[in-house]
């Protein structure tokens, strides 16, 4: 199974951001532990990350013919963007939302998701565990 995992803007410098939200690990570390994990579920994943909303489009366009299941934190894109809501509608595969941070609890702001405001179990994936729990979900072991 083909699982694509697309980071969003400013997920490049989580180990900057503060670790009390943001759990303290560097990209390189959070994806290695994605590695591990696939590793362990048998998946074959794929991890990008962007700054660029036309280019994080882009991948989802590239994943509709690869992908087999999608892991999306859009970072602040998660807000606002209805052009990457509507390049995640795209996706026939399931996808699932994660977050490092738990977005229900901090500013007002960061409440609302654009991109899966239907689906609040997917939001309730937080941490690196998020990932880990998201790759389960989609390899059908939770
Ligand atoms: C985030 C939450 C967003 O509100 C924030 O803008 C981010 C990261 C998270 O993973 O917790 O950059 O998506």
């Amino acid at each position: 199974m083909r699982v694509v995992v697309l980071n969003g803007v400013n997920l490049d410098v989580i180990g900057r951001r503060d670790p009390e939200v943001y759990g303290g690990l560097n990209i390189r570390q959070l994806e290695s532990k994605i590695f591990d994990w696939a590793i362990e579920l048998e998946l074959n994943v794929k991890c990008r990350q962007t700054n660029s909303e036309g280019e994080y489009v882009d991948w989802c366009h590239e994943a509709l013919d690869w992908a087999d299941g999608v892991i999306v934190n859009p970072g602040a894109w998660t807000h606002y963007s209805y052009a990457i809501r509507d390049a995640v509608e795209l996706f026939d595969a399931p996808v699932v939302e994660v977050h490092l941070s738990n977005i229900d609890q901090r500013e007002e702001w960061r409440r609302k998701s654009v991109i899966s405001d239907s689906d609040r179990e997917t939001r309730d994936r937080q941490g690196p565990d998020g990932y880990r729990e998201a790759l389960a979900y989609l390899a059908g072991n939770e």
